[in-house]
């Protein structure tokens, strides 16, 4: 879910709708705002997306305080009166929160015997009464928040507004919570993107913080109340580059940004005295003692785990892919000398967290790759290594996955190389080609067959995606892209597993989309061709002379390179496939139902 706060100079309403907007990616089943008035505080809130808030609201609210939310549910479906912001049924307080209230329920019940009345069957509901009840028994607006704050557990980031002053109250734990400022007006966001048309100042909270913002500043104080510094940064994400540009899609916009942020995750990465990988923050040997390496993750970035982990595998470096949300009931043992990756974009995955707090808790060396600088993920491991891919707003990962799987096998280099003393035997090779990948992919994305491809099996009855080695994960990924987006059936395998069981489900309506990566092509293509004995349509996705182009029913080109990186080629053609595909069904491609971006609940 996402939250927006304003306070300072201007039109709130203008401030939290526009914040609304930009989060609407993180959860959007429904969205509201509440404004205060002078005497009291207005609410608007509905079911929807925010541009039918927009619809609702009639009589514009005006007032400078504001807080805004777009519900992702959680606790109770989308309903009107479900959406946030809550209040306790009056219109002194209201409140917005991301996270779970874990013992809402006792505290709903102890609030209803003191004659409390309920509207929704949300958790965050509970907080404003929390604070209302603690208003009336004589505290002041700060003492109510923090007593009503001090009640929770689970996790939150809870934003509220009182009517009789002009502030905004604010705590975190587990959820992330930034303020932005901007000279004498002031933001508080779940996510930077929210505000960045008005500032780059971000200030990031850590668990425990409570703020208390006014047109005066904001003071950041512990839960206790005792004053604690936090610091201000500079963005460098600008607002153009979180808005969609020329392209109808967010997702088509991130395909096409590829070049450029795999480009940005090489940077500075290969020393080039030496040719060896340079890590920020990692001294040469910094990985010498590890022996093992576990990488947890969930949904585009388990594939790029995945990718990590057998890049690791084929570089000599003991090395398994996790589910984050199976780490609970599944993990391998850890010990000091067991390095635990979280992959994670957002770096906000509660599933992720869990499992990162874990194996930290068990004693494993941590690390996080993520796209998001400040997130929860990269604060709380041992190190973090940044991807660099800037925001990515479609729910449907794309830059962000490929970003991921170069950095880890960067990452892989170099984990084997401090193992061994010296760079790992296929680095001298992989190196040009990492290079020129960027290129490379500007010219499959100028000259793609995949709008093509994607019309002519339009009418397919399921979608499958076969690979062999570091083209498995490219399968899984191409299916799972293709079903969020397309709402089609679709399935990865690894080639060789076609034959034990899958190819029951193989018809003439079922296109094999084979990803050939160099490494035992002949076995994927003997794969591909037992599918295509049973009449299913084979698409290629390999470079223009190879073998399979003959043999296939169609065929979506991409250059030739290292083994070890073709898959990232294949997998841009696959996300191109996937988004003509959706694109023919008139899907909401950056949104698609029952998603969202960032899952910050187990
Ligand atoms: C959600 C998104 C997926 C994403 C997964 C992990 O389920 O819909 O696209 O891959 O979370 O997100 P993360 O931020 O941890 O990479």
């Amino acid at each position: 879910c996402g939250i927006i706060g304003h306070v300072g100079d201007g039109n709130a309403l203008e401030t939290l709708l526009t914040g609304l907007e930009n989060l609407e990616y993180r959860g959007y089943d429904s969205a509201g705002v509440a404004i205060q008035n002078g005497s009291g505080i207005d609410v608007e809130k509905r079911s929807g997306k925010v541009e039918e808030l927009k619809e609702a609201i009639d009589d514009p609210l005006e007032g400078d305080v504001g807080i805004g939310h777009t519900r992702w549910s959680t606790h109770g479906p989308p309903t009107d009166e479900n959406a946030h912001p809550h209040t306790d049924g009056t219109e002194d307080v209201a409140v917005v929160h991301n996270g779970i209230i874990e013992n809402y329920a006792t505290l709903k019940e102890w609030l209803q015997a003191k004659g409390h009345e309920f509207t929704s069957d949300t958790d965050t509901e509970v907080i404003p009464h929390l604070i209302q009840y603690y208003l009336d028994s004589g505290l002041d607006n700060e003492a109510a928040f923090r007593k009503a704050v001090e009640d929770l557990e689970g996790s939150y980031a809870v934003t509220a507004m009182l009517s009789d002053e002009h502030v905004l109250y604010a705590a975190r734990k587990g959820s992330p919570l930034v303020v932005g400022v901007e000279d004498d007006e002031f933001f508080l966001a779940s996510d930077v993107p929210a505000f960045l048309e008005y500032t780059d100042s971000v200030v990031y909270l850590e668990d425990g913080d409570v703020v208390v913002v006014d047109e005066s500043g904001v003071e950041f104080t512990d839960l206790d109340g005792n004053p604690i510094a936090r610091e201000p940064e500079t963005v460098e994400w600008d607002p153009e580059q979180a808005g969609k540009g020329e392209y109808d899609h967010f997702m088509l916009k991130e395909i096409h940004e590829q070049p450029t942020s795999l480009a940005q995750a090489i940077e500075g990465r290969i020393d080039p005295e030496n040719g060896r990988i340079a890590l920020d923050g990692f001294e040469p040997g910094a990985f010498e003692e590890i022996d093992s390496v576990q990488l947890i993750a969930c949904g585009t970035s388990y594939h790029a785990a995945l990718y990590g982990s057998l890049a690791l595998n084929q570089a000599g470096v003991e090395s398994t892919a996790l589910l984050a949300n199976e780490y609970s009931v599944a993990a391998p043992p850890v010990d000091e000398d067991t390095l635990v990756i979280a992959v994670t974009q957002s770096g906000e995955t509660a599933d992720t967290l869990n499992a990162l707090r874990q194996a930290k808790s068990e004693g494993a060396d941590t690390l996080t790759v993520t796209n998001v600088v400040g997130s929860t993920a990269a604060r709380e491991a041992d190190d973090a290594l940044f991807i660099r891919a800037g925001p990515e707003i479609g729910v449907a990962a794309t830059k962000t996955f490929s970003s991921q799987a170069v950095m880890l096998t960067l990452l892989a280099q170099r984990i084997a190389d401090d193992a061994a003393g010296e760079p790992a035997a296929d680095l001298e090779a992989l190196l040009p080609d990492l290079a020129a990948m960027p290129e490379q992919i500007e010219g499959i994305l100028a000259d793609s067959d995949a709008e093509w491809i994607a019309s002519r099996y339009q009418d397919s009855r399921s979608y499958f995606f076969i690979g062999r080695g570091l083209g498995y994960p490219v399968a899984l990924e191409g299916a799972l892209k293709f079903k969020e987006i397309t709402y089609e059936h679709a399935e990865g395998f690894a080639s060789g597993e076609l034959k034990h069981g899958p190819l029951a489900l193989v018809t003439p309506e079922t296109p094999v989309f084979a990803v050939f990566t160099g490494e035992e092509d002949e076995k994927t293509l003997k794969n591909a061709e037992e599918a295509q004995t049973r009449g299913a349509p084979v698409v290629a996705v390999c470079p223009d002379d190879h073998r399979a182009v003959e043999v296939a029913d169609a065929h979506l080109e991409i250059p030739e390179t290292d083994p070890d990186l073709a898959g990232l080629l294949a997998n841009v053609q696959l996300q191109l496939v996937s988004y003509y595909a959706a694109d023919l069904l008139d899907r909401p491609i950056d949104k698609p139902r029952n998603l969202a971006k960032s899952v910050t609940v187990e």
